[in-house]
């Protein structure tokens, strides 16, 4: 059972020295920059793209935390191989702090777990979430990168982070029914959150000519009843290998770095609507004033 870090443990990790020293003489850290990843469909990827993204721009240099807010159906720490002993309705309840939560996982990424089978924060009350977003506020000054793994849909949670996301990976399948349903996520956050760089990553697709024509009906339905159209990301082949690297509990460009899947996440985790903003702003806390 992967334990969770001590202040103490992180700290030497990220600063090689103590945590508890001082604030005066840290190391001043900036805030993270955070993605968002989402989808209107269910299962067409995003706990995939968003472990690959995490061990991808860990190896950028980024000091990277997921946190999966699939809350009680998360999955991530499985497809990381591990089993944390706190999740988000730890830190909710006040059992622990947001980072005592935090997990070590492959490749120097870190988990903070949405836990499974506890559904408490499935429809959680304004007053929750607040008091859930200003623990994990303190967070954003450990890392530089933030991926936030959400689960399908709209829930009051993804939509307060969406309307404050900087950037946001929309995953869909080339399926009609998942494009309709990536239509509909984006139009609801583009409502929420103008400003956002949104990027479309189409998953699953068995051939070029899918991803080109699921993009070309879904880029055109954006323009013409939205005037805004996301940024074609990338498109992810179906490829075996992913269902071997799930059933590894490693990620897939550590599992089978040469398969096709793991090579079409590289560019994704490229994408520089990633390193937009110096310093970033508050997240948590400007989610915090979504709530209102
Ligand atoms: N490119 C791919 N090729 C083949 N199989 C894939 C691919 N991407 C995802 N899968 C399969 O689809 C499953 C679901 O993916 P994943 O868990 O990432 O979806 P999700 O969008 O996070 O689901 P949920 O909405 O439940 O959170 C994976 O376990 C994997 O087996
Ligand atoms: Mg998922």
């Amino acid at each position: 059972m992967a334990e969770a870090l001590s202040r103490e443990g992180i700290g030497r990790l990220f600063f090689g020295r103590s945590w508890a020293q001082p604030a005066e003489t840290r190391i001043a850290a900036r805030r993270a920059r955070v993605v968002c990843v989402a989808s209107g469909k269910g299962g067409v990827g995003k706990s995939i793209l968003s472990t690959n993204l995490a061990v991808l721009r860990a190896r950028l240099g980024e000091r990277v935390l997921l946190i999966d807010f699939d809350v009680g159906f998360a999955n991530d720490h499985l497809l990381f191989g591990l089993a944390p002993r706190h999740d988000l309705v730890s830190v909710l309840e006040g059992r622990t702090g947001a980072l005592d939560a935090v997990v070590p996982g492959p490749e120097g990424v870190f988990l903070l777990s949405g836990g499974v089978g506890r559904t408490e924060l499935v429809s959680a009350t304004r007053r929750e979430l607040d008091r859930l977003f200003r623990a994990l506020a303190p967070l954003e000054a450990r890392f530089d990168r933030i991926i936030v793994d959400h689960g399908a849909g709209l829930s009051y949670a993804t939509l307060a982070q969406l309307a404050v996301a900087p950037t946001l990976l929309i995953v869909t399948s080339h399926e009609v029914t998942a494009l309709s349903d990536a239509y509909a996520l984006f139009k609801r956050a583009l409502a929420a959150n103008p400003k956002v760089r949104a990027g479309l990553v189409i998953n699953r697709v068995p051939s070029r000519a899918h991803a080109e024509s699921a993009w070309e009906r879904y880029s055109g339905a954006c323009r013409k009843f939205l005037g805004a159209v996301p940024e074609l990301v990338g498109w992810v082949p179906a490829d075996e290998a992913v269902g071997a690297s799930v059933d590894e509990r490693k990620p897939l460009v550590l599992a089978r770095p040469e398969s096709a899947a793991a090579r079409a996440f590289e560019p994704i985790a490229a994408w520089r609507a990633l390193d937009q903003g110096a310093g970033a702003s508050a997240f948590y806390d400007q989610a915090c004033a979504a709530l209102r």
